[in-house]
């Protein structure tokens, strides 16, 4: 049995992501990395990343994290 199984499938993840982006948004070092980024598209295509992360079939349709993560550290962000 996958992992994904294990967990309760998306219903786990979707809780835990639930409780994740809004602990990220209060946070005065995380928030500014997530300004104008669509929360609501990200925690669904972080579901979709999490759940074949964990074993759920695919596809994944988010974009590639290389891709993302370079992305983040370029965004302009304040510089206190
Ligand atoms: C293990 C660590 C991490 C994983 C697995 C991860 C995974 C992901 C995934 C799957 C996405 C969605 C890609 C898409 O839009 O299709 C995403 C987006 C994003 N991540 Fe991460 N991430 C990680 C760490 C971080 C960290 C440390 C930061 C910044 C503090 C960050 C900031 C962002 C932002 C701002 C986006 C949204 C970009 C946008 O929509 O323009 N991530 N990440």
């Amino acid at each position: 049995m996958a992992l994904y199984d294990e967990i309760g499938g998306r219903a786990t993840i979707r809780a835990a992501l639930r409780a994740f982006y809004p602990r990220v948004l209060a946070d005065p070092v995380l928030s500014p990395f997530f300004l104008g980024v669509d929360i609501e598209r990200l925690k669904q295509v972080q579901e979709d990343y999490f759940a074949i992360a964990l074993g759920a079939p695919g596809p994944y349709v988010g974009r590639s994290l290389r891709t993302e993560s370079t992305d983040s550290w370029d965004r302009p962000r304040p510089s206190s």
